[in-house]
Order: structure tokens, then sequence, then C-alpha cells
């Protein structure tokens, strides 16, 4: 007994050991050694630790053997390449500081897992996370130790093609996808070797770019920052994230990598948060061009006094902006040593906090033996194929045309995107291969073996005019019970600097499907873009829509297993589907106004021309089931601001298949002193139901839920009505109500 006790004494002294007292300590010793380095190194060397290269050239090799580099954009070399670099940094200079080395991991390294639009459509962080620890693993074994992801900005116009690369238009959405990055790419300790540290981007609101157009103006009020835009870096810096990236935008007239009040009032002061800002490509060099700063110096005067850390890619000729210009404004008595010194604290410590000092090489053996779960290349695809199949969103599912059956004689399938391995791997793909791609053909062969007969036909490209084997695919469709149409958009029309003004689908492929359905076949769609495209016609006349995004490697398994009932749907679009460009930005999180839309009268806010509803919610997402949501209920029908309540609804499997359902809570706050979003999601889970199945799903509802930034930006719970509004969409949605008293 006595032993026992002393054994349970032992374990839990240990835990508290390793949990609380161990971290203190490690952080003051990193203190002490970012003091005890910083003592020994001169203002040059501290520069150099503010300054990012871009990619390994003879160049940079000198610059990294002088001092003047802490950290590089390295792209792929390969684990030898990124050792023999980082041997330079820490045995040919004089205090043989480890190198950063930084990469775009943004949807995977080697495996390419579904664009971050698509994970986001999963509502399922756990895999999310999952699919980050696997590319910090792969990143980490090729020299990587810091990539620029989680790109967290919200978009609500997808004109704007980096919409691809973040977690759609809802900042609680994005918030959830944001944390669960974060600590995929980073877990509990970065001296881990597989783990990375993650870099939110871009700070801040470079989403909202005006007109959708990449690198414009945004022009938003404080709250919309705060309550919006802001929201999924706070959840980043909630959990640890390491680094920020400054964006491109002019922000309220302050362009955003030399601006005080986000990135020293807000990032510092109010969040206490120390991690390392670096600024986007060349952006403080840009300030210039912004027409903010006279010259480069002043660029770098502004950049640095805003509160960015390391500068990237400045273009400058001897190394950045950064050098030689803030040595030139030290000297001048223009920015104090002491300020310099506060920024190389961060970066030193950073690269105490990634174990670079005690161990800075790849461990190629390590990684070679694929140690654990997530060296398996099984472990890997899995999570891939699973990720990329809860992806998917199925639009339109007329007749309940799909699943399809698995002993079908025959499909046709047709179209530029069914037989494609690079587009469908998306931007930003890393050392991604299409040789390692799923095609939609090759997962539908490998999912129907030899018992149907496939036949596949380009159909037209992606993106021109040529129309000429319309005939033969028509010819081919007629011969055949069904037709798969897989068509869309080429991978490098979405991402960086690919915004567009016509959202329909490009070339002739709509035509081509228009064509193939005058033919009377039974045709299911399946679209592929890194964005939200404008399908009025295909949505009207076409009985079977499946949204695919852009899948990674696992592309043509998912949808097989999808298209034929193997993976019952469970995708909900992060993004609302406009039924034209006209009608951007839409989004479900708007403003009452103070003459909401009534159809049949002409005097409120509405479009003439067009319905007023998107063509499919934010939320939105069918399955081969259905589910019934009733009994909305809540525990209390009031509550003082301080408590909280519970809401539970009962659903319903009504269908015919097992399946899952993201039950999907939203609040409205139905008067206030500010005018409040029509409702704001604040809540989710991912349920499974077997047919028949009824599942009770609560939410607790805290006082941080029902908050709101008064006039004066701060945070409050006013009294009064709450609507509580439960579903599987932003529209279709069942309510209740409680109140809030004094
Ligand atoms: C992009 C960033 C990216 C950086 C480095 C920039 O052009 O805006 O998102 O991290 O390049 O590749």
């Amino acid at each position: 007994m006595l032993l026992k006790n002393l054994i349970a004494f032992l374990i839990l002294f240990s835990f508290l050991l390793s949990e609380f007292l161990f971290p203190v300590f490690a952080q003051e010793n990193y203190d002490a050694k970012v003091e005890e380095l910083l003592s020994k190194m001169t203002l040059d060397e501290k520069i150099g630790q503010l300054v990012q290269k871009i990619g390994v050239n003879q160049e940079n090799e000198k610059l990294i053997r002088s001092g003047k580099v802490g950290s590089l954009l390295i792209g792929t070399p390969g684990p030898e390449v990124a050792n023999r670099i980082q041997k330079i940094a820490v045995e040919e200079t004089r205090l043989g500081i480890p190198l950063l080395f930084a990469n775009d991991v943004i949807h995977g390294y080697h495996t390419i897992f579904p664009i971050p639009l698509a994970e986001a459509s999963s509502w399922n962080p756990e895999l999310v996370k999952r699919a980050s620890e696997i590319a910090a693993f792969e990143a980490a074994s090729e020299g990587t130790n810091w990539t620029f992801a989680p790109m967290v900005d919200i978009a609500r116009d997808p004109r704007w093609g980096r919409i691809m690369e973040g977690f759609g238009e809802d900042p609680f959405l994005g918030s959830v996808m944001a944390s669960a990055r974060v600590k995929g790419f980073q877990g509990d300790d970065l001296r881990d070797k597989t783990k990375i540290a993650a870099c939110s981007k871009h700070y801040v609101a470079y989403g909202g770019a005006e007109g959708g157009r990449d690198y414009n103006t945004v022009d938003i009020s404080e709250r919309t920052l705060r309550e919006v835009y802001l929201q999924p870096f706070h959840a980043a810096v909630d959990n640890g994230v390491a680094s920020i990236m400054s964006a491109f935008n002019d922000l309220n007239g302050i362009p955003a990598s030399g601006n005080y009040f986000t990135l020293t009032e807000v990032l510092r002061n109010e969040w206490k948060w120390d991690g390392v800002v670096i600024s986007d490509w060349n952006s403080i060099g840009e300030l210039v061009k912004h027409r903010f700063a006279k010259n480069k110096e002043d660029a770098a005067f502004i950049g640095f006094t805003a509160g960015v850390d390391i500068d990237m890619a400045g273009d400058t000729i001897d190394g950045n902006i950064y050098s030689p210009h803030l040595k030139n404004l030290v000297e001048q008595g223009l920015i104090s040593e002491d300020k310099i010194n506060e920024s190389v604290r961060r970066v030193l410590k950073m690269k105490y906090k990634l174990g670079l000092f005690e161990d800075p090489y790849v461990d190629i053996e390590f990684f070679k033996n694929n140690p654990g779960k997530i060296g398996g290349k099984s472990y890997k695809d899995s999570i891939a194929l699973q990720l990329a199949k809860e992806s998917i969103v199925l639009l339109k599912n007329e007749n309940n045309l799909l699943p399809v059956k698995k002993n079908i004689k025959s499909i046709a399938l047709i179209g530029p995107l069914a037989n494609n391995s690079e587009d469908v791997l998306g931007m930003w793909s890393a050392a991604g291969k299409p040789d390692d791609v799923v095609t939609v053909l090759q997962g539908i062969k490998n999912l129907l073996g030899n018992n149907t007969e496939i036949n596949y036909l380009k159909g037209c490209n992606i993106n021109d005019n040529d129309s000429s084997d319309f005939n033969a695919s028509i010819e081919i469709a007629k011969q055949f019970d069904l037709v798969i149409l897989v068509v869309g958009e080429e991978r490098k029309m979405s991402g960086e600097a690919a915004s567009k003004t016509d959202l329909n689908i490009p070339g002739v492929q709509e035509e081509l499907v228009k064509r193939i359905y005058e033919t009377g076949v039974l045709t299911v769609v399946v679209l592929m873009n890194g964005r939200p495209l404008t399908i009025n016609w295909i949505s009207e006349n076409i009985p079977a829509i499946v949204e695919a995004w852009f899948l990674g490697d696992q592309t043509g398994n998912a949808i097989a297993q999808v298209l034929f009932g193997d993976y019952n749907p469970s995708g909900k679009s992060p993004v609302t589907f406009p039924r034209s460009t006209g009608q951007i930005p839409i989004y479900y999180y708007q403003k009452s106004t103070g003459r909401p839309i009534i159809e049949e009268d002409k005097y409120t806010s509405k479009y003439l021309d067009s319905p007023n509803t998107p063509l499919y919610p934010f939320g939105y997402g069918l399955s081969y089931t259905t589910f019934n949501y009733n009994n909305i209920r809540m525990d209390k029908n009031s509550i003082d601001k301080n408590d909280f309540v519970t809401v539970s609804v009962d659903v319903v499997n009504t269908g015919k298949f097992e399946g899952e359902e993201v039950v999907q809570l939203y609040i409205q706050d139905e008067f206030a002193s500010i005018t409040r979003p029509v409702k704001e999601l604040k809540g989710f889970q991912k349920i499974n139901l077997k047919t028949g199945d009824t599942k009770i799903v609560s939410f607790k509802i805290t006082s941080d839920m029902l908050s709101f930034l008064d006039k004066d930006m701060n945070p409050v719970v006013e009294p009064g009505k709450f609507n509580i509004m439960i579903g599987g969409n932003s529209v279709d949605l069942i309510t209740t109500s409680f109140e809030v008293t004094e």
C-alpha cells in the first residue's frame, strides 16, 4: 500500500516537474544563453540575424560565411545540401550561429494534401493537424525547420486567387483550422526533430484586397479588422505560433509591413506575443513603392520600428533592405542598438527553441529509418486519402444519382482534369510530384478493377478555344450509361498573383458539358478549382455535382470512393458560392441593413437582375443520407452574463446510408448597441450516425461566444435576447433563444 502511494506520488511529482517546472527552467536557460551570445555579437552580426536570403547559391554562401545571413528560404534541395549550408554557418562563421531554413510548406511537402481551402471543407481539425504533422516530418527530414504556413487570411472574395491558401470566409472556422495546423507543425516542443516552426501569414487583412485584386489596398474598420481578420492570427498566437509574416497590403493608409499599430500595439502590447515577425517577400522594400517611405533607408526605418524583425528578400545589392540600412540608421542614432537587440533576441530564441544550437543538422539516418507512424508511407497515404475524402463537397445529387453502383458495366470519363496529375496538386506543392498523384482515371480503375469498362477522353483543354474533340466525346458519351465529366481550373489560376474577374469555368469546358448533356446521357460533374466558380448552368441542369477543389496525391482514390459510395461525403463549403461575380463579396456573416431583403419589395437591399441568395451557402454540403434536426432546447431560459447555458438538439439519420454530419451552431445577438451580423458561427461538431440513429448534440454557450466589441473596442456582453440556430449549413437552421439578464 505504502509502496503504491509512493509510486503514485513519484509519478505525480515527475509529471508536475515536466509539465510546469521544466519549461520554466528551459525558458530561463534560453534567456541566459541568448544574452550571453548577444553580448558577443557585433552590430553587423546582429543585423545579419535579421536578414533572410533566397535560395542556395554561391553568393548567399559567401554572405552566410561572413555572418550576414540569419535565415535562408531554402527550397527543396535535399538534406545533404541543407547540412552543407548549415555547416558553413556553424563551422565557418565567427560565432557559429545556425541558420533557420524556411520554406513554403503549405499543404504538404512530399505527400501533397488537399489545398487549405479544401482542408477547411473537412471541418475536421484533428485530421488537418495530422496532415500538418506529416508535412512537418517530411520537411524536417530535408532540412526545413520553418514553414511559412498556415496562411490564415480570411477571404470573402473568390476573385482573389489566394483564397485557395486559406480556410475561407469565416473567422471562427479559420481560427479552429489555424490552431490545428500550428499544433500539427510545431507539436509541444520544437526541439523534437520532426517538428518545424510555423508562421501565420499574411498579417494582416491581406484577404480583404479591394476587388479581390492581389496586393491591392485594404480599407476596413478597426472593428472588422479585430472581429474578422485578426481572429485566426490570435488563435495561432494562443497556440504558440513561432512567427508571423507581415503582409504586402496597405491597411487603412498604413502598409501592413510598416504598421506599428498591428505589429507592435496589437501583437506585442495587447497579445504579449514574443515570436518573430518576418516581412513578406521584399514587403519592406515595397514601402517605397507604396510611396510611404522616401527611399530604402526610410523603408528599413519604418519597417523595423513598426515591428518587423526579419527582412525577407529585400532587393538591395549588398544584402537586403535591413543590410546595410539598419547599420546606417544605428550609426546615425535613429535606431538604438537596444532596439536591434530586441529583434535579435527573438530570432536567437527561436533558434534555441528549435534546438538548433544543440543539433543543427538533419539526422539523415533517423529519417531514413522511418521511425514511428509518421514515417510510414501507408500511414501518410491513409491520412492524405481520408482528408481528401472529407474535403469533397457534394453540391447536388438529384434523384440520388450518386453513389453509382459498383457493378455498372461501363463509364465514359471525360474532361481535361480526369487524367490530370499536375493541376490537381494545387499551387504551393513544395516537393510534391505529379508521379505520386492518383488521377481520377486511375482512382476509378483502382476501385472498380476490370469489371467496368472505362472509356477516357480528354474532351478539351482547360483553357483554350479548341473544341475539335467535342464530336468524338459526344459519340463516346452516347454509348455509355453514365458520363463523369471532370472540369475546372488550372492550378496556376489560383494562388499568388492569380486574381480573376471571370469565375466561369475557363475555356470551352462548359460548352463541352452542355453538348454532352444534350445527348441525354446521365451526367455527373466533378469540379476541381482553387476557388468557388460561378456554375449556374451546371447547377441548374446537371443532376449530380461534386466539388473536389484540388485534392493532392490521393485525388483519384478519394473521388472514386465518393462517386461509388465507399465514402459518404461529409464536406461543407467554407465559402459562399456566388451566382455571379457581380454578387461578390457575398458571405453569410452579413449585416441586416435598415432594409433587409424582401424579394417582392423593390426598396430593400438587393439586386434587380439576380436572385439575392447565394448559389450554395457557407457551410453547405450534401450527404448520401439525410439528417433531420429537431427538438432544439436550452437548459435555461435566462442567464446572467457571467454564466453559461447549454443548447441541445436531436440529430437523426433519416436516410439509407451511415454518414457524417457537421452540426453547426450559429448565434445572433438580436439587438445590440453596435449592429451585429445576422448570424455568427460559434461552434461545430462532426458526428457519425448510422441509419435511423439519433444523437443528442450539445454546445455549451459561454459569455465569450456572446460578446462583441463595443464602440470603444472593449469586449462586452449586452443583456437581451440571443437567437441560437443549429443546422447542417448556414441557411437551413432550427432556432431557439434565451435571455441574458443584467
Ligand atoms: C508570398 C508568401 C511566401 C513568400 C516566400 C511571397 O511572395 O506572398 O506567402 O511565403 O513569397 O515564398
